[in-house]
This record gives structure tokens, C-alpha cells and sequence, in this order.
């Protein structure tokens, strides 16, 4: 382009697409959103009212006046009369806009948030925070920013009840302040689920007061797999750390606040070095020396469904269930090899009495026995896809990481299924291609963003409309083999959380992926607010935690 004035006129255009695009930056995107001219400006002492009756709209407008207070330095009051100029929360009674949905209507006199329920309040606050300049979630007072809102309509609910995340502390333990972050993470895509697996065979991370040596002993192997799985080189260094109850009621406490469930995982009957390490007689022999395992993958001991190994489980949940008040507990239930059963008399003669044709029916046996027992508790068990072998248990929602063909067959079955098919969902899987990039190590398979967001959890061509009815949802996994560090989970889960939060809330017809990485892209400046160690986040070199060591795929 040679003429001057076209230069300019190109250079104009280009500013004004990025200032309006930037201008109703909102992941994931809401349902529906008219753009509208004009602008809000938030005034110096900013006004927010609340229902007088209403005490949880009032700790959501609590926490929008906090973030307000920190970032722009004003101080923002709280009342119960209507405010001119002000921020206004009001209840909507019978508006159809469900459990989560909200309306955000932004003029230039004043901001109205609708909801039926108060996680409507709370997504609408995401959705209010996210228009205004990024700077708005800066933890510190930043100086020199217009404090507006563009001006529009927002009407939004999401598309399934299960926008989650799974984080394993087995493998590496992850820090309260870091746990609360993430949650404020989820909370910030208007994710609603947790999943905190707790234990595993690298360590048991959940203080159970009734077996004290699960936490003396099964937290802590003697030592760490360094490097590749192949190379299979050890860093010669114990390690460990669990969550004490007390910790354990703080983030609960702290998801809650954020209307973020937290769903604990206690892993059977696969996946118990932790437990057998302590407690060797709830496996094939009481004799025989466990450790808790050094050595990522799947393992040989396992739990034996012995009547004490029922006791035992029944004890641990009853503290589990005391501890985290959500509907669902975790039950693991994957990756259980069936060598020690079929070698065992006692196994073989168990399903001889129970009338139980192999040992998969054994392990639906052993799930059944645990469905009942959280049943009649009142909770719900869900659990990996394994558990469909054998036999689905009656109340069972099912977890498909296995692809989706376990979520297919369990929603066929009239289960409720939760969709984390680790071929879209594994957060860590290698989100560049190893084998042409040097990137810190990875447990292997290739899932870049756009594969992530391309998922359609609806598995409409598999399922009739009833069935289809049963998908609750959708989860993002973070297995942390080779993240031992919070900076790194940060890494391995950014972005591709946010797009994980996209397919669970935005309507299938509404998402594109182009659109989503220009988004992003602005979005990226609030994550650098946050200081959110994102893949490709510029803070990068500034890390405290030590990066695994980079290395070429082989
Ligand atoms: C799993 O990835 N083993 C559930």
C-alpha cells in the first residue's frame, strides 16, 4: 500500500476491529450478547445494591467489590435501596434462565445482573468483570484506566450442569494457595466442578483420622521418576505431603464461596499402593511389603474385596463424605488388573458363591458393594469407564476417558455420563508437536487447542434424544506424572481449560474456532493480570518452581 492516506485509513480500520472486538471479550462466549453504543462509566465510589434479604447476592457483590477495590483503587459500597449509577442484583422469578443463568444489561446510567439463583449472580459478575478493561484483575491498583463497560444486553445460561476440571495431587502434591487459585480459575470460565484426585499408588493425600498411617506412610515414596518413563532414571529424593482435614475444609470452603463443587477421588480398587503400603492386608497378602509407588503407570496390587477391605473403604468415605458436602464422590474405579484376583483362592471362591462369571463381574461387584453404601448415604458414585465392565452398577454416573464409547454405552443404559475423553480433555498431553518442538517433557499423544475446542460433548449421532439427556457434561484432566509444579499444571492447563469451558458452556451453533482465538488472545492480558503461567505466557522465565527439564520427544 503506497498512498499515505490509505495506509492510515488501513491502520484506522484495523484499531477500530480490534478496540470492538476487544470491547465484548466474554469466555466462554454467552448464549446470547446484543452489543449495544455507548458506555458505563464506573463512578469513584461505585454503587452496588443487593436485595435486603438476599445474604449470597450480597457475598457475590462482596467479592466483585473486592476485585473493584484491589484493581482500581476505588471503594466501592454495598446497600440494600437502589442505587442511580449504580450496580443492581435482582432476583428474577420464573425468567426460565435455569440454576446458572443470569441477564447483564450495561447502559450508560447503570448495570443491571438478573438471576433466579445466586451462581446466576456470580456468572453474571464473571461476565461484568470480563468487560471491562483487563486491568480490572490486576490483585494491585493500577493507575490511568477508564474504568467503563460497553454498553449491551446479555442473556446466558450454560449449555450443560457439568463444566469441571480434574487435578491429580497424587502424583505431585499441589499447595492450598495454588488449589485456591485454580479454582478461582475454573470460577473465572464459569466452571462449577472440581475433581481433586487425592490418592493414588504415588501417595495418599487426604488425612483420614480413623487410619493415621495412611498419611504417616502412603503419602510419602522414597523417591520420583526423573525423566522419561523409559529411561527409567529415579531423582533418589523422598517425597510426599497430604491435606489435613482442616485444609481440606478450607478449599471446600473456599470453591464453595466461588460455586465450584469439589469432588473428591479416593481411587479402588486399582490404582491403592498408597493404601496397601499402610494397610498391606487389604491386598493379596498381608505379608507382603508394599511401597507406594515410584514408577509412573499401572500396577499389579490392588485392593482384594475382602469384608475388611469394605470396612476399611466405608470408613475412609464416611470421613471423605463428612469432609465434602457435593453430590458425587469419586470412586476412581479405573485401570485394575486382575492377575492378583485370578491367582487368589479367596477371589476365585468369592465369585464361585456370588455367582460371578469372571473377574470383571468381581469388579462390579466391588463397585456395587461401594454404589450401595454411598447410596444410602445419600450421595451419588461416579467412577472411570471401567466401571461399566462387568456390569454397571444401578446408581453409577460414569466418567468416559477411554474415548467416548464409554460414555456412549453408559448414557444408552440410562446412566448419567460426564465426558473427559482424554483424546479432547487430556490437559496433559503434548499441546505442541514434540516431535518438531523442544518442550518440557509430557505423558505423550498430541492435543493442541483447536483439537480440544472441536469437541461436541453432545455425541449427537450416537444418541436418541432421551439418552442424550444423560451427558451432564464435560471435564479437562491434568494428570501430573511430569507436572510436578504448579507453574507447570498452569502450563499444561492454559489455555486449553478455557476451551474446555467453551464446548460445556456455549451452544454447539454459537462456537468458532477463530473466533475463539481472537478472544483468547485479549483474554490472554487478564490472564497476564492474574499472572497465569499459560503456554506461551510471557512471565514464563520468571518462575520460581523449577520447570521439568526440557527435552525432545524421542
Ligand atoms: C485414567 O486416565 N486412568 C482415568
Amino acid at each position: 500500500m503506497k498512498n499515505p492516506l490509505l495506509c492510515l485509513l488501513a491502520a484506522l480500520l484495523f484499531a477500530q476491529s480490534v478496540f470492538s472486538q476487544s470491547r465484548y471479550v466474554i469466555l466462554p462466549k454467552p448464549a446470547q450478547l446484543t452489543e449495544q453504543s455507548g458506555q458505563y462509566t464506573l463512578p469513584a465510589k461505585p454503587v452496588i445494591s443487593v436485595e435486603a434479604t438476599d445474604s449470597q447476592a450480597r457475598s457475590i457483590a462482596q467479592l466483585l467489590a473486592d476485585q473493584l477495590n484491589k484493581s482500581s483503587g476505588y471503594s466501592p459500597n454495598i446497600t440494600t435501596t437502589k442505587a442511580k449509577n449504580g450496580i443492581t442484583f435482582a432476583r428474577a422469578k420464573g425468567a426460565g434462565l435455569g440454576a446458572e443463568g443470569y441477564t447483564l444489561t450495561v447502559t450508560p446510567a447503570n448495570i443491571t445482573i438478573t438471576a433466579e439463583k445466586p451462581s446466576g449472580f456470580f456468572y453474571g459478575v464473571q461476565s461484568l468483570l470480563q468487560l471491562m478493561p483487563p486491568a480490572v484483575f490486576s490483585p494491585s491498583k493500577v493507575g490511568g484506566v477508564s474504568w467503563t463497560v460497553p454498553c449491551c444486553t446479555i442473556k446466558d445460561q450454560p449449555r450443560y450442569a457439568w463444566r469441571g476440571s480434574m487435578l491429580d495431587a497424587g502424583r505431585h502434591f499441589m499447595p492450598v494457595p495454588f488449589l485456591k487459585k485454580y479454582i478461582d480459575l475454573l470460577a473465572l470460565h464459569k466452571m462449577n466442578t472440581f475433581h481433586w484426585h487425592l490418592t493414588d499408588d504415588q501417595g495418599w493425600r487426604i488425612e483420614i483420622k480413623k487410619y493415621p498411617k495412611l498419611t504417616q506412610i502412603g503419602s510419602v515414596r522414597k523417591q520420583t521418576m526423573a525423566g522419561r518413563y523409559a529411561d527409567n532414571k529415579y531423582d533418589g529424593k523422598p517425597y510426599g505431603g497430604f491435606y489435613t482435614q482442616d485444609q481440606v475444609r478450607e478449599v471446600v470452603n473456599y470453591a464453595q464461596s466461588r460455586y465450584v463443587t469439589v469432588v473428591p477421588e479416593i481411587e479402588m480398587p486399582g490404582h491403592a499402593m498408597g493404601v496397601l503400603s499402610a494397610y498391606p492386608e487389604l491386598g493379596s497378602n498381608p505379608d507382603k511389603i508394599v511401597e507406594v509407588a515410584t514408577k509412573w503407570g499401572v500396577m499389579e496390587d490392588v485392593l482384594f474385596p475382602r469384608e475388611e477391605t469394605f470396612q476399611f473403604l466405608e470408613n475412609v468415605l464416611t470421613e471423605v463424605m463428612a469432609l465434602f458436602p457435593g453430590r458425587y464422590i469419586h470412586i476412581g474405579g479405573d485401570e485394575c488388573p486382575k492377575t492378583q484376583w485370578r491367582q487368589s483362592r479367596f477371589c476365585q471362591e468369592l465369585m464361585k458363591k456370588e455367582g460371578l462369571k469372571d473377574e470383571h463381574e468381581l469388579q462390579s461387584y466391588f463397585i456395587r458393594r461401594i454404589d450401595k453404601f454411598i447410596t444410602s448415604k445419600g450421595r451419588r458414585m461416579i467412577g472411570w469407564d471401567e466401571i461399566l465392565e462387568g456390569g454397571l452398577s444401578p446408581n453409577a454416573t460414569v466418567m468416559s476417558w477411554r474415548g467416548i464409547a464409554g460414555g456412549i454405552a453408559a448414557a444408552r443404559q440410562n446412566h448419567d455420563v460426564v465426558m473427559s475423553p482424554s483424546t479432547y480433555y487430556y490437559l496433559d498431553y503434548y499441546q505442541v508437536d514434540s516431535k518438531t518442538q523442544t518442550v518440557p517433557i509430557a505423558i505423550g499423544g498430541f492435543l493442541p487447542l483447536e483439537t480440544v475446542y472441536s469437541f461436541d460433548p453432545s455425541v449427537s449421532d450416537s444418541l436418541t434424544a432421551d439418552q442424550a439427556r444423560h451427558v451432564l457434561g464435560v471435564q479437562g484432566n491434568v494428570w501430573t506424572e511430569y507436572i510436578a509444579t504448579p507453574e507447570y499444571a498452569e502450563y499444561m492447563a492454559f489455555p486449553r481449560l478455557i476451551a474446555v469451558a467453551e464446548t460445556g458452556w456455549t451452544p454447539q451453533a454459537g462456537r468458532n474456532f477463530e473466533d475463539f482465538k481472537a478472544r483468547l488472545n485479549w483474554h490472554k492480558k487478564r490472564l497476564d493480570y492474574m499472572k497465569v503461567n499459560y503456554f506461551g505466557a510471557p512471565i514464563n522465565s520468571t518462575f520460581t518452581y523449577q520447570m521439568p527439564k526440557a527435552t525432545a520427544a524421542k
